[in-house]
């Protein structure tokens, strides 16, 4: 039977695994799976969380890398990882996403010539201070099979010399996840919500790491928060910037712990706007329509602006304020859902690999 060696490391990455583990599942024969946890994230509301409301199954190996400078932590899952795919000897390693993890396992796989799959391939920042633009340029220079999201996605492989009966735009496994989660009743939530409400999520080291962006992000979001209140789930990384840069909170802006998928899910989809510099929530928002402002100066994810509901608003506090004003006064354009982004992305991605062994 046809073995797919699949790695997941971090948060971003468990959303992606989920559906293709499900469609394995379903399809009970014609392919088997092995699941490899490196531990990037290793917080219960990092990672242990998105286990158990996405039902993936408890992992049959964990690295338990933890965190470290990017040379210590990549090293070090790319050391645990290599006696793992000698043992199993997979027809296929499957690296999701852009996170050091991906960039890890898909060195080791290639080294070993085993054939390499890569989930969420071709998407281009043109940001190499981005630790992620470095980790898909590399993966995808090594990668057999490309699995697209969007059309930019292909035609930045195109254009990078890839042979295009390698690259399958198949939509988004993300986006399957997203649906098959609204398919169960909305969570229930602690956190007592006000009726109108925005949305914050901020965790990038461009925006977190830099104590004067910071401040003026915090300033654009205070400005905000006198219009609608802000709810924000921070990122252990973000906590400890706010903390650093020791800016106390109006009460209009109510800090939260990272939260899981489904509460999350609950909160964000009834959100007046969204303000975040996450990759994965500028897609979701556009696949459910929710206006988004992204808080970055790129974004690899160019159709989330071209035909979803997102647009780039930087680090300026002017044009994050103005542009959150016009949201709020209902000034939005029109939005579609990317092409293939129904729910099906996994069912296409398992019909290529099992076709292609
Ligand atoms: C990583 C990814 C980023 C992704 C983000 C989602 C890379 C290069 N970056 O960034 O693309 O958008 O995950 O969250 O792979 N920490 C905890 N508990 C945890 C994990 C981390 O407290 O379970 C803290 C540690 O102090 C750690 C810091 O967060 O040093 C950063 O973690 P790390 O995985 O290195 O990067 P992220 O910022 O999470």
């Amino acid at each position: 039977m046809y073995k797919v060696l699949m790695v997941a490391g971090a948060r971003p990455n468990f959303m992606k695994i989920a559906p293709i583990i499900r469609e394995i599942e379903m399809r009970e024969g014609g392919a088997d799976y092995v699941l490899v946890h490196t531990g990037q994230h290793y917080d219960e509301a990092m990672s242990d969380v998105f286990f158990r409301e996405f039902d993936i199954p408890t992992p049959n190996y964990h690295l338990n890398v933890g965190s470290g400078s990017h040379a210590h932590q990549t090293a070090k899952i790319m050391m645990e990882f290599e006696p793992v795919c000698i043992h199993e000897k997979p027809d296929c390693v499957l690296v999701v996403g852009d996170v050091n993890s991906t960039l890890a396992c898909a060195i080791v796989a290639k080294k070993l010539n085993l054939q390499l799959a890569h989930v969420e391939a071709g998407l281009r920042s043109g940001d190499m201070s981005m630790p992620e633009e470095v980790n898909r340029l590399v993966t995808d220079s090594i990668t057999d099979h490309f699995f697209v999201t969007e059309p930019s996605g292909v035609e930045n492989l195109i254009s990078e010399g890839k042979d295009p009966s390698t690259i399958h735009h198949v939509g988004h496994v993300m986006i399957d996840n997203l649906f098959h989660e609204l398919s169960k009743p909305d969570a229930s939530t602690e956190h007592s919500l006000p009726q109108d409400y925005g949305v914050v999520t901020l965790h990038r080291p461009s925006n977190v790491d830099h104590d004067d962006v910071l401040r003026d992000i915090v300033s654009a979001l205070v400005s905000i928060s006198d219009k609608i209140p802000l709810v924000f789930p921070a990122h252990p990384r973000t906590k400890a910037a706010l903390q650093r840069i020791n800016i106390e909170l109006p009460s209009t802006i109510t800090l939260l712990e990272p939260l899981g998928y489904r509460e999350f899910l609950t909160i964000w989809r009834k959100a007046r706007i969204v303000l975040t510099d996450s990759g994965g929530l500028q897609e979701e928002t556009t696949a459910l329509g929710v206006p988004c402002l992204t808080l970055r100066e790129n974004t690899e994810r160019p159709v989330t602006i071209s035909n979803g509901s997102n647009k780039l608003v930087g680090r300026n506090t002017k044009l994050i304020y103005e542009s959150a004003l016009e949201i709020l006064e209902g000034k939005t354009t029109k939005y579609s859902t990317p092409e293939l982004w129904d729910g099906h992305a996994a069912t296409r991605i398992l019909d290529v690999l099992i076709d292609k062994s």
